[in-house]
């Protein structure tokens, strides 16, 4: 196959995958409304295009209610603190996942409890979650990573067991299902984000959903200044923020509704490809496809180098082999989040970490094997919008991946 870019030979590829984000005229057109209609923000709330959208969006994933709120994080927030989590209340979260899983638990004084994830799908292990429920514990927040479904089934059965509730982190999950139910929908609570990169996107953005109408009531009301409720059945009074999507995310987010099933088919038929075509590749291992997840929504495509059986040659060399040759990956997308330089946490700043306890939470003693191999050692993530071309650019990534393979030495 010649010899590799990185040590001055040609490039499997030069010419640039399909860029992201995609939009058309329509777009523009509906842009353009919104800037005319001089109605932009998210005030009058909810109001008019953030309103359509988040029912679409809640409709799509099989959820009663969705609110669309400015981005992710937020989403997760607003999540939490409709579904009642108080001071001091624990939330078991993976340990591998984004910085914005965790951050809006603490804001709320909450306790975040790491726990590892399962090797096979780089989410959420079942058993050890169950394994760290404590008196304290209210909440679990899997997240949808990547390109699988955490096992929903079994951390149901732990939530009935405990009494917990099941808020999802669907950053990764636009249009996925689980046994035929959409994301954010099996859980009491499901948060999206619409961040740039995102399968769905307004270059910011986020959106809560459930069925539930006394925590979509709590999510308005804390999103929109504390104001009542659309419904007020429940006449909750909090101390809300102006955490609400403008107009503009809005109407970009209705296009990419739009368009979400035809680019997730093309994903997945190029996806299918790829994994087809490096299934068995010796160095290489796949992650597993559970059944239960009944339609995939892949973030990324993410596998697994195996520096032990490639002569222990480190996955940054693989990776940055795999760049020269024209591929766009990563290897290092998260960290174990308790070891993350952006997590560099004060225990005065979050008091519950204190409370009833000797000494205040060290993060630092964390342990999670699986989630530190995943991050340092392991995961290689290619993102999902170099699998929307042809069939021939999905081949390109195949033949860079056996290239860099071959002279792996
Ligand atoms: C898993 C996960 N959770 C939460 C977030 C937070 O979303 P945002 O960046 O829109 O705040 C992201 C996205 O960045 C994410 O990937």
């Amino acid at each position: 196959m010649g010899k590799l870019a990185i040590t001055g030979g040609t490039p499997v590829r030069r010419k640039p995958f399909t860029s992201w984000p995609i939009f058309d005229r329509e777009d523009s057109r509906a842009l353009q409304e919104v800037l005319a209609s001089r109605n932009w923000g998210g005030y009058p709330f909810p109001n008019q295009h953030a309103d359509r959208f988040a029912q679409s969006f809640a409709r799509l994933h099989g959820a009663k209610y969705g609110l669309a709120v400015a981005n992710g994080t937020i989403a997760i927030e607003v999540a939490l603190k409709a579904a009642g989590i108080s001071p001091g209340d624990e939330v078991i979260v993976p340990a591998y996942t984004w910085e914005g899983t965790i951050g809006p638990i603490l804001r709320l004084n909450a306790v975040p409890v790491f726990v590892d994830i399962d090797p096979d799908t780089y989410c959420l292990e079942a058993r050890l979650t169950e394994a760290a429920v404590t008196a304290r514990t209210r909440a679990l927040l899997p997240v949808h990573l990547g390109m699988c479904f955490a096992d929903l089934d079994a951390l149901r059965r732990t939530a009935k067991k405990h009494q917990l509730m099941i808020i999802e982190d669907c950053a990764h999950a636009h249009g996925g299902r689980w046994r035929g139910k959409g994301a954010g929908a099996t859980g009491d609570l499901g948060c999206f984000s619409f961040q740039s990169s995102k399968l769905m996107t307004a270059g910011e953005g986020g959106a809560v959903v459930t069925s539930n109408l006394e925590y979509h009531e709590r999510a308005q009301s804390y999103t929109n200044c504390g104001r009542a409720s659309a419904t007020d059945r429940y006449r909750n009074r909090l101390i809300g923020f102006n955490y609400r999507m403008t107009e503009f995310q809005a109407a970009l987010l209705e296009g990419q509704l739009r368009r979400l099933p035809e680019q997730a088919k093309t994903r997945q038929e190029n996806m299918e490809l790829f994994e087809n075509r490096i299934r068995g590749a010796h160095g290489l291992a796949t992650l597993k496809h559970d059944r239960r997840n009944t339609q995939v929504a892949a973030y990324q495509y993410v596998f697994k180098y195996l520096p032990d059986q490639l002569g222990g040659v480190p996955r940054s060399a693989f990776l940055g082999a795999l760049e020269m040759e024209g591929i766009p990956c990563d290897g290092l997308f998260y960290e174990p989040v308790y070891k993350s330089a952006l997590f560099p946490l004060d225990p005065r700043d979050f008091p519950a970490l204190s409370w009833a306890r000797e000494q205040a939470i060290d993060f630092r003693d964390v342990r999670c094997p699986v989630s530190e191999r995943a991050a340092y050692q392991e995961a290689v993530w290619l993102p999902h919008h170099i699998f929307l071309g042809t069939q021939r650019d999905t081949q390109d990534i195949v033949t860079a991946v056996g290239k860099v393979l071959e002279h792996i030495e």
